[in-house]
């Protein structure tokens, strides 16, 4: 049985004061909530003052990005040890929006997950086509190459850390949501290839999460998906009274 897995994509959104605010807020609400996951990825300026009010609590907290190396004359990135050290218990990896303005392409992934499995922190490993390639029938053979590339080199146990979000990037904060026919379609797809690549198994225990413009009111039909293990949600987890109430939908599911 797959717990279900709630997550907050915050993106380049919220002070310090505001982020802090929210993690208090959101930590009072829910409490009660415990039968599935609820993560928040933060800005990295607000990692350790996040960290301070959730530690204990069940909301884990996350990173939106991390370099591969150690260490180094990199100006402007942030390592692992570093997250680990702020308190951050998830990184998201391979975001669409670093693939799309930062350039991050397959093989740069594939050093940071190679990096992410060696340390304590979980990677949530972000797949998705654009719109282009979904008129083009091209959906699942561009997810494949993400997947295969993006993960090679990872062995069975590495891959038990790993969560993988299907945001395709037509959604992402367009208020256009995959239907959960296409949705559900692409995720059988998503544990068809890791089967393939490892074994069925660990197919069926992979979370796979949906992310593009979930919010409230469609958060049941998605989640009531077989294949669909949780949600990363951009627009709609910036304000906590829609985030209760997605993380009160997952917990009645
Ligand atoms: P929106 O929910 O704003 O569409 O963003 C989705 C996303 O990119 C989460 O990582």
């Amino acid at each position: 049985m797959r717990r279900k897995f709630i997550a907050g994509n915050w993106k380049m959104n919220k002070t310090v004061p505001e982020s802090v605010q929210f993690a208090r807020d959101l930590v009072s609400e829910i409490e009660t909530y415990t039968h599935h996951d609820i993560l928040i990825c933060v800005p990295f300026t607000a990692l350790v003052p996040v960290h301070d009010v959730v530690k204990g609590s069940n909301v884990k907290l996350g990173a939106q990005n991390m370099h591969y190396a150690d260490s180094g004359a990199y100006t402007g990135e942030i390592s692992a040890s570093m997250l680990e050290t702020a308190g951050c218990d998830y990184v998201i990896i391979g975001h669409s929006e670093r693939r799309q303005y930062f350039g991050e392409t397959n093989e740069i992934l594939n050093k940071k997950m190679l990096k992410v499995v060696q340390t304590a922190l979980l990677p949530i490993f972000c797949v998705g086509e654009v719109l282009e390639q979904r008129k083009a029938g091209d959906t699942e053979r561009v997810v494949e190459e993400q997947i295969r590339t993006g993960l090679q080199g990872l062995s069975a146990s590495d891959l038990s850390k790993v969560t993988i979000a299907y945001e395709p990037v037509w959604a992402i904060g367009t208020g256009e949501t995959a239907t959960p026919d296409q949705a559900e379609e692409v995720h059988k797809h998503i544990r068809r290839v890791i089967k393939n690549l490892y074994d069925e198994n660990i197919a069926n225990t992979l979370r796979i999460q949906y992310g593009g413009s979930v919010n409230p009111s469609n958060t049941v039909e998605l989640l009531q998906r077989a294949d669909i293990d949780g949600a990363l949600i951009g627009g709609a987890s910036l304000k906590v009274e829609s985030f209760v109430e997605m993380i009160k939908i997952a917990d009645r599911l």
